[in-house]
């Protein structure tokens, strides 16, 4: 077990911004937000990066640094137009070259070679709408890297097409005790006795989901859907009409160290991106993306409208009382002075995460 202080020391935190932030590849959006001219600042660890899609359409991670004198190019989120220095004005195209500079003859340096001075760059690979970045220069790629999560992604990426509900909180805890919440439901009777456990289907002991531990970094679960549920959306059928890619469970992925991708049935995907603002405060974005149904009718949509907006409010509510008990365990490790203990069988993938996370940070203490 990891021991209290890993979650509440600062210099540790730091230890991780330096290691596995960078060794690892970080999810940092998604494609399709990066259509047309239009480019995004984003964080990752404690770097700002500029993510933008190239002339040939792959997204590309820069540095957000101008330069000319190192003004930020851009703030954190998502911008229209080209890339223009809030500074002197210098425009960058697609590539990240310096292509507008304002009485350029002052530069003659520049002018002679606009490409030696272009934006530093990150690593940044996409798989489907997914875009990952990775802070060192040298590792794995991206396909090795996600081992089995990156046909998932692959898969889940069909058809998907625009964010339906997105928000952005704080939550007053270590990244690592959000990440282990949302890796075990043995809090669900607790934590969530008035949402998830009322949902239709929730409450079922019976069948146990099922964890996928095999790759030594991430893991999933998928927990066989209400036989009931099912039913009915087969009973809309000829209403709703169909979906790329439709299941008869309720998945959640992890991908290590700060994305979770969850969906029950594939007709929309719950995005997670978990940010480690500082020791005690994670920054999680979480988007609703919907994907598109062929042969609907005009009354199957409007039935599905009304679903996804159930949905919505109900992610927004399991995520307060979530954030809620965050705070409270972050208070507690605070305090703590012996390692924890683990459920087997229910808390296996909060294990299997701390093993990963072991794996992957050089332990000092
Ligand atoms: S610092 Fe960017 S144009 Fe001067
Ligand atoms: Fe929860």
């Amino acid at each position: 077990m990891l021991s209290p202080s890993l979650y509440t020391n600062p210099l540790h935190h730091h230890t991780e911004i330096d290691g596995l932030f960078k060794s690892s590849w970080i999810f940092v959006g998604l494609k399709f937000e990066l259509s047309g001219l239009s480019h995004q600042g984003v964080r990752v660890g404690n770097t700002n990066l500029l993510l933008q899609c190239d002339s040939q359409g792959k997204p590309r991670a820069y540095l957000n640094v101008c330069s000319h004198r190192h003004a930020q190019l851009c703030e954190p989120g998502k911008h229209t137009g080209v890339v223009r220095c809030p500074y002197h004005g210098w425009v960058y195209d697609r590539e990240g070259v310096p292509v507008g500079i304002p009485q350029k003859q002052a530069f003659p340096q520049v002018v002679a070679n606009p490409t030696a001075h272009r934006l530093a760059e990150f690593a940044c690979e996409a798989v489907g709408q997914f875009i990952f970045v990775r802070k060192s220069s040298d590792g794995p790629g991206l396909q090795s890297y996600l081992g089995n999560q990156y046909d998932f992604l692959k898969r889940a990426s069909q058809g998907m097409a625009s964010v339906q509900d997105e928000f952005r909180k704080d939550v007053a805890a270590n990244w690592k005790v959000v990440i282990e919440n949302s890796l075990e439901g043995y809090h669900v009777p607790n934590v969530h006795s008035t949402t998830l456990m009322q949902a239709d289907g929730m409450g079922r002991e019976a069948e146990a989901p099922q964890f996928f531990l095999q790759d030594p970094l991430h893991s999933y679960l998928e927990h066989a859907a209400d036989a009931d549920w099912v039913k009915r959306f087969d009973r809309m059928a000829n209403k709703i009409g169909q979906w790329p890619w439709r299941f008869e469970h309720y998945t959640h992925h992890f991908i290590f160290p700060n994305l979770t991708v969850t969906s029950f049935m594939g007709y929309s995907f719950h995005i997670q991106q978990f940010e480690p603002t500082a020791v005690d405060v994670t920054t999680v974005q979480s988007r609703t993306v919907g994907v598109d149904f062929s042969n609907a009718t005009a009354a199957g949509s409007k039935m599905m409208e009304h679903i996804h907006a159930d949905g919505h409010a109900f992610t927004r509510k399991v995520f307060d009382e979530d954030a809620g008990i965050c705070k409270r365990v972050q208070a507690g490790v605070e305090q703590a002075i012996k390692p924890t203990l683990l459920a087997q069988g229910l808390e296996d993938r909060v294990a299997h995460f701390q093993r990963a996370y072991r794996s992957q940070n050089m332990l000092t203490q």
